[in-house]
């Protein structure tokens, strides 16, 4: 939520910081803008709206070498060109990533009130370091910081301190590298690709000084900080969309390629195998329970993995959503297993999860998408999706690379508990391994589904329905039909529709039904008759080897044995819902009121 760059070097410093802030901007489009330095002065254009309204005022701009900008996804204040970043007070200028959660009591306590122009939690931050700034920005900086509860990734320049960027955070993400033509600091390492050999993430608490040549990055008590630089592996045009319309399109059509790299790596001698990810047996000893925990897309990856991993592993498992998990008095000790799931690895409830887990005694597993991300970090061990950079908010590769993992996590697990034979582990392994080919397959006939979604178009409401692993599968249909096409559209285990739901159903109300589990197609088929009665207009994707007539089939989803159907079965959900949004002319890949990365709670 929000995105910040900082650019200092011989270049001209605009055109870095447009370019950063378009690469950022999956983390808000509220609104944009920009602070340069030049000459002892510091101008700022700012303005509510996309970069690219921004790139045309930015234009007008006089040639600076150093500055900082914003991408913001609106907390504190309306979506107004006076709310945007950068806020200036007196000498000092900074853009803000987090939430100051005592912003009131600081404004007051240092009379702020009449000072301020906008409605924001971080342009009390400004007011404050401005208060404390007497020539020395550490002094500032350290002073500011003790005063401040919430998290805060902050970029901040002096006006009278040339060519120099100051950055600190707690919790929000920076990260900072001394790139070919000046130096950058970052929400995301993505907003350095092609800058840079290496980068670090800034360690919390501490405070970087950023010069064209170098980074000197401070304790809190004046010590050198030692840090780990991560190589940067990623190319500029791993960022574009390439012939697709929208980063979504392009990131479904990438999932067998991406589920490929996540599970080859991780499969030897047609066993699952963690080693490369430092996880062996030992990891796992005593453990006695599974706690999964994760938000959105991420938590209906981990509803496939629990229903998995209690059939194959026969082991208690429960999923929570992470923004509720510490209110919820969980049952964690020593002998938990949290595995937390997070795409960004920078989901703040996700990560407040963690660390309770962590205080409670539990082993903490994550599976993750960003390298070096703060619950990577957190994590006694992690394992990495290998699903590449995923910009669309609605996730989609980052889903089914998860799912990949659950897959193989269970093969390895039950073999260790004894639950299932090394036969049967390589004998599910086998069917993992041709799911990239399945998806391929239904991806050559999305034209189909296409067809399909034009039935929806009109909708205000859609129900889908399914029972075993059909319904967590929905839950995330469903979520990306409202999301990107802002279609009410809630899931349901069929069985239930009697218990309430089916009072909802008209001659109005699409119903989509997914047919995949073998052992309860005919129960499923007799729940769509109840609906088609009552006038329902019911869409079906039904399993190849299940489609024997008995049920109408709109479209037929490829072959897999029953618990890894949900991977062809949500890929076709992802693109009904795609071509649905795109229809109606939306913006696919950033639906309103939305960011990609979430770091408030
Ligand atoms: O980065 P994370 O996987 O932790 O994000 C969690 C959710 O915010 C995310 O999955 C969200 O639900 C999706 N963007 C929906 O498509």
């Amino acid at each position: 939520m929000c995105g910040i760059i900082g650019y200092t070097g011989k270049c001209d410093a605009s055109g870095k910081l447009i370019k950063g802030l378009k690469v950022l901007e999956y983390r808000g489009y509220d609104s944009a803008g920009i602070a340069i330095e030049r000459n002892g002065a510091t101008e700022i254009i700012k303005c509510a709206g996309r970069v690219d309204k921004l790139q045309a005022f930015a234009s007008e701009v006089k040639t600076s070498h150093t500055g900082i900008g914003h991408t913001r996804w609106a907390t504190h204040g309306e979506v107004n060109d006076n709310n945007s970043h950068p806020h200036q007070v007196g000498k000092v200028t900074v853009v803000h990533n987090g939430i100051i959660e005592n912003y009131r009591e600081l404004s007051e306590k240092y009379s702020l009130t009449d000072k301020l122009k906008s409605e924001t939690d971080s342009e009390v931050v400004a007011g404050i370091l401005d208060f404390y700034y007497r020539g020395n920005p550490y002094d500032a900086i350290k002073n500011t910081v003790k005063e401040l509860k919430g998290t805060f990734a902050l970029g901040i320049i002096f006006q009278d301190i040339e060519g120099a960027i100051f950055a600190v955070r707690n919790v929000s993400p920076i990260v900072a590298c001394v790139g070919y033509d000046g130096s950058y600091i970052a929400s995301d390492a993505l907003a350095l690709a092609g800058h840079c050999d290496e980068y670090f993430v800034l360690p919390e608490m501490t405070i970087a000084c950023v010069k064209d040549n170098e980074i000197t990055v401070t304790d809190f008590n004046s010590n050198t900080v030692k840090l780990e630089m991560i190589t940067a592996d990623f190319t500029d045009n791993e960022y574009g969309k390439g012939d697709y319309p929208f980063f979504m399109e392009k990131e479904i059509c990438q999932q067998p390629e991406v589920i490929q790299k996540t599970i080859e790596k991780r499969i030897k001698d047609g066993l699952p195998d963690f080693t490369a990810d430092n996880i062996d047996d030992e990891f796992f000893e005593g453990i006695k329970s599974i706690s999964i925990v994760a938000c959105g897309t991420a938590m209906h990856a981990g509803l496939i993995g629990k229903g998995l991993i209690e059939k194959k592993v026969r082991i208690p498992c429960c999923v929570y959503l992470a923004s509720e998990f510490i209110y919820t008095n969980p049952i964690i000790d020593e002998s938990t297993l949290l595995i937390c799931v997070s795409q960004s690895g920078e989901t703040i409830d996700t990560l407040e999860a963690l660390k309770y887990g962590k205080r409670n005694g539990a082993k903490v597993l994550s599976i993750v998408n960003v390298r070096q991300s703060s619950i990577a970090r957190e994590s006694d061990r992690v394992i990495y999706t290998n699903a590449g950079p995923e910009v669309a908010v609605a996730s989609t590769k980052a889903y089914t690379t998860q799912l990949s993992i659950f897959f193989l996590l269970c093969g390895t697990l039950s073999l260790l508990y004894g639950k299932q034979t090394e036969i049967e582990i390589r004998e599910f392994i086998r069917e993992v391994e041709k799911l990239p080919a399945a998806i391929d397959s239904l991806l050559k006939r999305k034209d189909e589904i296409h067809k399909l979604s034009r039935s929806l178009l009109e909708a205000e409401h859609a129900f889908m329905i399914g029972r075993g692993y059909d319904y967590p599968a929905l839950l995330e249909g469903s979520l990306k039909l409202k999301e990107i096409s802002y279609i009410h559209s809630e899931a349901f285990a069929s069985g239930e529709l009697k218990h309430g739901t089916i009072a909802l159903i008209t001659d109005k109300t699409p119903v989509i039904a997914l047919v995949t589990q073998s052992g309860l197609k005919l129960k499923e088929i007799s729940n769509i008759k109840e609906v088609q009665s009552r006038g329902a207009r019911v869409i079906t994707f039904v399993k190849k080897s299940l489609n024997d007539g008995l049920i109408n089939c709109d479209f037929e989803l490829p072959d897999t044995i029953d618990e890894l159907s949900v991977v062809p079965s949500v890929v076709a959900l992802q693109l009904l819902a795609y071509y649905v949004s795109s229809d109606k002319g939306l913006d696919v890949d950033k639906p309103r009121n939305l960011a990609k990365v979430v770091t408030v709670e």
